[in-house]
């Protein structure tokens, strides 16, 4: 992709890439999916944001397009930090229904999640379009979340390596240096996602081992090593630290758990200070 002049959002606490040592802070963030009213998104902040005062990893709330508006509103001036759920690749125009990215930076965004499973299963979304959403992102002023994840039966024919391969390769390879360390890789194993059954330490660390390898092989180690690796698939106040604690995962994307505020912040304290 061309190096993209309109990216202009300011860094976040992500990367603190000093005297060649990489430091990535733990990102903890809550997608809500299609839950929660504008109201239900306020009520859901008030008891919330006490909670996480103190928190050291970067926190992101991810609600819906209506509620965006309100949580922006709500949370400026916070340490937390706002994402939308999808977005157009277009800037604007006639497409009923669509949001841009624009849109979603002048209600507070910083981040949006490009390629979730459900995007990709439910709404029949291709790799190719997951890439010029990520572009679009990018063209924006916004930091995508490219969301990777093999299915079970992909993962029982032993096929989740060269999935990964395919969702990474499609969604970074020749990607701007320059843009590629405020890239945030979630790995959702398609068959944890709101089942309950979580991958095991073991599985979620090999995959998140995996997928650094090949961005060390691809992108290389400058571009590579700050990116952001998290893993998702029903993280729970009482799996949340030992998973948060592995070596290659950098935080989680949490879906159900990130509804009641006191479960997400306990959820939150788990991560590694
Ligand atoms: P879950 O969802 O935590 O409910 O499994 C995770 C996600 O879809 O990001």
């Amino acid at each position: 992709m061309q190096e993209s002049q309109s990216y202009t959002r300011e860094r976040g606490p992500a990367i603190l890439a000093a005297k060649g040592v990489t430091v990535r802070v733990p990102l903890v963030a809550g997608n809500w999916k299609m839950n929660k009213t504008p109201s239900e998104t306020e009520a859901f902040l008030t008891p919330f944001l006490p909670l996480v005062l103190q928190a050291k990893p970067e926190i992101l709330l991810i609600p819906a397009f209506p509620s965006l508006d309100r949580a922006g509103r709500i949370l400026r001036g916070t340490r937390i930090r706002l994402g939308a759920q999808d977005l157009h690749v277009e800037p604007r125009g006639a497409f009923t229904g669509a949001v841009s990215a624009e849109m979603l930076v002048d209600c507070g965004c910083h981040y949006v999640l490009v390629g979730h499973s459900e995007r990709r299963h439910v709404f029949g979304e291709p790799d190719e379009l997951v890439r010029r959403k990520l572009e679009a992102a990018f063209a924006g002023g916004l930091r995508p979340i490219l969301c990777v994840g093999e299915t079970i039966a992909e993962r029982r024919a032993g096929k989740t390596e060269s999935v990964l391969r395919i969702q990474l390769d499609a969604g970074l390879s020749g990607l701007s240096t320059r843009l590629l360390p405020d890239v945030v890789i979630a790995y959702e194993p398609v068959w944890a996602i709101g089942t309950g059954e979580t991958a095991t330490t073991e599985q979620a660390q090999d995959a998140a081992a995996w997928i650094r390898g090949w961005l060390h092989r691809e992108v290389g180690s400058s571009a590579g090593e700050p990116i952001r690796i998290l893993y998702g698939g029903s993280v729970k106040p009482d799996n949340a630290a030992e998973l948060l604690a592995l070596p290659d995962v950098d935080g989680a994307l949490v879906g159900g758990a990130s509804l009641d505020p006191k479960g997400f912040a306990q959820i939150v304290a788990g991560a590694p200070t």
